[in-house]
């Protein structure tokens, strides 16, 4: 049944974008309808503050490109309009409806088909581009707390899925069959796992189950789509309860297999070495500092490869540090047919691994180039996460790279004078680490 109130004294005007604001008028002025829509209005509703601000019109992406200088167009799966300003983005999204062959109630039909829609034969959703109404529109989006839409000039709160009800309630609700919209687009149980760790609520029970049971199914989404929708979970200011919910609904072993099995495998500090790191990361966000997605990948994905080392080293192939780097290249390999980790990121995550060694021995010709390196700052900051864990005990030597960041530079130079010189093993490494 479709709510609508206007006195709700949580959604208040100064707590919205000036820009989200701007654009509504907009908007309005052109005779368009405009809504705020999904996180932010359920933050307010919340009582949070909301992250970001979500727009919904009835104006096509084109209209609201012709309305705004600052607008750029965006999506093939969805067509959106991004208006810019300055750093902020407003999205702007014209109301959809569900394609023609999902749609079991009797709505009318959805008022424009100036686009194609598309399912693959296991019914997943491929092109989303059908326009509809606002109803329609609330009835395609993922869960009922993210179909709330709210007017702000006039107050008024448009409520068709019983939203408002499921956020007192603390509950993720599935709009829809819970197994059809997650077969459309598994995505919604990773975002389902999402908003109950970040929110503390609970996902409804058959809804639950569902995610529990039908993990498999993002085995067809892309490995892009996967990793964009890892570091939500991971490096979205929840990390630690997101890692705990993922376990518990059987879902990280579709993120990063190779950690999942050592898990499994009861590693004894694997667990505590990710949660150890999330929990900095989620503090970092915290306090509005910034977090390096390299990072958290280096800190999964270093069991895994430490393990694969240690084989190829039983198995004789190279020296020490060649294996180093071959697991490294190897294990970032095989996880890319899972989350497919931006070659950037590669670069760093392996910098961050193959530089351990050298930060672990410094001498009188290394150091400088370590702590002139880039990646020294995340380098440090892995080294110390492993030795708060214990793996390794160079807490003497993390020490002189604390200090050293700290003096100037004539005091680093005489810092540098004492360490050892370089040994011959150390040359042979220097050609894998570059500036
Ligand atoms: N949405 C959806 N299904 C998806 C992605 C998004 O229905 N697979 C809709 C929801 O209404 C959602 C809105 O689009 O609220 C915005 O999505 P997104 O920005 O990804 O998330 P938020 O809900 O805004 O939450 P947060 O900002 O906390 O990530």
């Amino acid at each position: 049944m479709t709510q609508i109130s206007s006195s709700n004294p949580l959604l208040t005007i100064d707590k919205i974008s000036k820009q989200a604001l701007t654009v509504i008028s907009t908007l309005h002025q052109s005779g368009f309808s405009a809504y705020l829509v999904g996180g932010g209005v359920r933050d307010m509703l919340l009582g949070l503050l909301p992250k970001d601000f979500d727009i919904a019109t009835d104006a096509t992406p084109d209209e609201v490109k012709s309305l705004f200088r600052n607008c750029r167009l965006i999506g093939r799966r969805f067509r959106l309009a991004h208006i810019l300003f300055g750093r902020e983005i407003i999205e702007v999204a014209t109301f959809r409806a569900n394609h023609e062959e999902d749609s079991h109630s009797s709505h009318h039909k959805p008022i424009d088909y100036r686009q194609h829609s598309g399912h693959t034969k296991d019914g997943m959703i491929v092109r989303d581009n059908v326009y509809g109404d606002i109803e329609e529109d609330a009835q395609r989006r993922d869960f009922s707390i993210n179909g709330l839409y709210f007017e702000p000039y006039s107050h008024t709160l448009i409520d068709y899925a019983n939203g408002h009800s499921d956020i007192e309630n603390k509950t993720i609700r599935v709009i829809g069959d819970p197994l059809q919209r997650f077969q459309e687009d598994p995505v919604r149980m990773l975002r389902a796992v999402r908003f109950s760790a970040k929110l503390d609520f609970n996902i409804e029970s058959q809804a639950k189950k569902l995610v529990q049971s039908q993990g498999h199914l993002l085995h067809k989404i892309s490995p892009a789509r996967l990793f964009d929708e890892s570091l939500k979970l991971l490096q979205g200011g929840y990390g630690v309860k997101c890692f705990h919910a993922l376990q518990e609904n059987h879902l990280f072993s579709y993120l990063f297999p190779s950690v999942q099995k050592l898990i499994e495998q009861k590693h004894e500090t694997i667990s505590p070495f990710i949660l150890q790191a999330l929990k900095n990361t989620d503090q970092r966000i915290g306090i509005g500092k910034t977090v390096n997605p390299a990072f958290i990948v280096s800190v999964l994905l270093w069991y895994p490869m430490l393990k694969l080392k240690s084989k190829l080293l039983a198995d004789n192939q190279e020296n020490e540090f060649q294996t180093l780097l071959l697991a490294s290249q190897e294990v970032l390999k095989q996880q890319q047919s899972y989350t497919a980790i931006p070659k950037r990121l590669g670069f760093m995550i392996k910098d961050i691994w193959l530089m351990q060694s050298r930060l672990e021995k410094p001498t009188k010709k290394n150091a400088p180039v370590v702590l002139a390196h880039k990646r020294f700052r995340a380098t440090y900051d892995f080294l110390e996460l492993r030795i708060k864990m214990g793996e390794t005990q160079h807490q003497n030597i993390f020490n002189w790279w604390t200090e050293i960041q700290e003096v100037d530079e004539g005091e680093q130079q005489q810092m540098m004078q004492k360490l050892p010189s370089n040994s011959s093993k150390n040359k042979r490494k220097k050609r894998f680490i570059k500036k």
